[in-house]
């Protein structure tokens, strides 16, 4: 763990994936550039070390966003935390403009975050797990001037306080199983992947399915083809056949900053559609480039002659039941309604994931945080939380915004104006707080003068 003070933050970071590193990287240009008092703020990651969804990095992946939506570069593009910048430190620049591609490896892209977290690593402790936020023992919300944040050495289990104004929820998104079936050795979430997979031993995995018709569903299915030649491979699809996801010019404005107003300050029927014509750009679809590749090997082997590649379409998993090594999965065809079983040695669920909820975090301060009819979270522009007036302290949210920020908010295009809007948001609330107590301040002189 990180040896932090006893100082009063003015923020506090929950997480630090992408989200809060873009922050971190925000309010150090601000250090930088401006000869105001600098925001302080230290970050609390439970991961042992910077990862960007490491058991998904897999080989010749790419990166679903253009370069130029890196942590800095739509907010400020002359920073020096930008791809560019990584780029040149690397010596890399010439070769990767020859390759003329906007879309880097996850590998590349990984490689690019940890050389920008770098930076910033004094200000980040890692193996450290938040567990609560709440107002000072004894204190009221109402009369909190700060928060407590309850941090969880994960490695000891040990518990310390750390104080701020501001909290940064960035927790990232929540794997999402089928109801009823839970996770173990042999039956895994995307999330998990690589970390599972390299403790099986390679020969013992001779059958092996995917559930999912996503980006995550239709790479794992791809790699395991590829790292198993003797293997045959289930890929378990709800759908006819994979999607494309809509990544077209047009298509691809969801997802420019200015649609995040449109969004936010649109009507109702305005954000039900963006949802109802743009969920393609995202949600259970896959890559072109990946689809392919798939199609071609399945169409190598018809060639060939000898199956080990199957695609079960329009089937669900009903259930699955296991016993020691073995595994067997239920699957509904809705062709005919039928169960037909298949007995496999790994089963891989990729099947997305659920938006981050802060009430498991805020506990009783969930209390004073507002909620639309719909029960959920009010969020403001600059993504705090709407709370009642007497607490004034900030809870703001990375990600978990879909229904007041739109479709942006669990993905990286928006992050580098996102966290600039944030740590705006934060020094301008700093600055009304001052102006105000040198009202009162004054007020008071006035009173004892007259
Ligand atoms: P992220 O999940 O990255 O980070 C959250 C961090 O918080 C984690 O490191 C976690 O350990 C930590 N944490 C959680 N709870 C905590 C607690 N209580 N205390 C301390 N730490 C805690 N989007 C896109 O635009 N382009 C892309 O190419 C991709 N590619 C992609 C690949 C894969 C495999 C997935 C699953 C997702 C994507 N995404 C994406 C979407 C993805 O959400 C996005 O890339 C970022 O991970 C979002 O960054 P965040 O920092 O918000 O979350
Ligand atoms: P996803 O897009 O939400 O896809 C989940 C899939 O699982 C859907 O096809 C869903 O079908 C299916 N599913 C859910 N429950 C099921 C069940 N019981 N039986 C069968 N199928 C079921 O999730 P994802 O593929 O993990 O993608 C999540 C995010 O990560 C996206 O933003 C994606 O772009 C990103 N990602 C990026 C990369 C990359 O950058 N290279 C790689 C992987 C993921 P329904 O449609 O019927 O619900």
């Amino acid at each position: 763990m990180g040896t932090f003070g006893h100082e009063i933050y003015d923020v506090v970071g929950i997480g630090f994936g992408p989200s809060n590193l873009s922050l971190a990287i925000a309010l150090e240009e601000h250090r930088a550039n401006e000869s105001a008092r600098p925001v302080t703020a230290a970050f609390f990651e439970r991961q042992p070390a910077f990862g960007w969804h490491r058991n998904m990095l897999l080989p010749s992946t790419t990166m679903q966003i253009s370069f130029l939506k890196d942590l800095a570069t739509f907010r400020n593009p002359v920073s020096r935390f930008g791809f560019i910048s990584y780029l040149h430190a690397s010596g890399r620049l010439a070769q990767f403009v020859n390759a003329q591609d906007f879309f880097p490896t996850r590998q590349e892209f990984h490689q690019y975050l940890e050389w920008a977290e770098s930076s910033v690593t004094d200000r980040v402790s890692y193996g450290s797990a938040v567990t609560s936020i709440r107002p000072p023992q004894g204190t009221a919300a109402r009369d909190a001037k700060h928060l407590e944040i309850e941090v969880e050495d994960v490695a000891s289990g040990a518990t310390r306080l750390v104080k701020a104004r501001n909290v940064t929820v960035s927790t990232g998104l929540v794997p999402r199983m089928p109801q009823g079936i839970e996770r173990d050795e042999r039956v895994w979430h995307s999330s998990e992947f690589l970390e599972k997979f390299n403790r099986m031993h390679a020969a013992g995995l001779g059958s092996v399915a995917v559930v999912g018709a996503g980006q995550s569903a239709a790479e794992i299915t791809r790699f395991l083809y590829d790292t198993l030649p003797h293997a045959r491979v289930s890929a378990i699809l709800p759908a006819y056949g994979y999607s494309v996801a809509d990544d077209t010019p047009f298509a691809n404005q969801v997802f420019d900053p200015g649609a995040v107003d449109e969004y936010y300050f649109g009507t109702d029927r305005a954000r039900e559609a963006f949802w109802r014509y743009h969920r393609n750009t995202n949600y259970s679809v896959v890559d072109d480039e990946v689809i392919r590749d798939l199609y071609r090997r399945s169409y190598e082997e018809e060639v060939r002659g000898g199956r080990r590649l199957y695609f079960r379409n329009l089937t669900r998993v009903d259930q699955v039941k296991r016993s020691g090594d073995e595994t067997r999965v239920f699957l509904r065809s809705l062709l005919d309604d039928g169960v037909r079983e298949l007995d496999v040695d790994a089963l891989v669920f990729a099947t997305g994931y659920d938006s981050p909820e802060p009430s498991g975090l805020l506990g009783d301060l969930d209390r004073y945080c507002l909620r639309d009819e719909a029960g959920r979270h009010r969020v403001g522009r600059d993504y705090r939380l709407v709370t009642s007036p007497e607490l004034s302290c900030g809870i703001y949210l990375q990600g978990g915004t879909e229904h007041t920020h739109g479709l942006t908010s669990s993905l990286l295009s928006n992050i580098a104006i996102r966290s600039g809007e944030i740590a705006d948001s934060v020094i301008r609330r700093r600055v009304e707080h001052e102006l105000e107590l040198e009202r009162k301040a004054a007020l008071e002189v006035a009173r004892e003068t007259r």
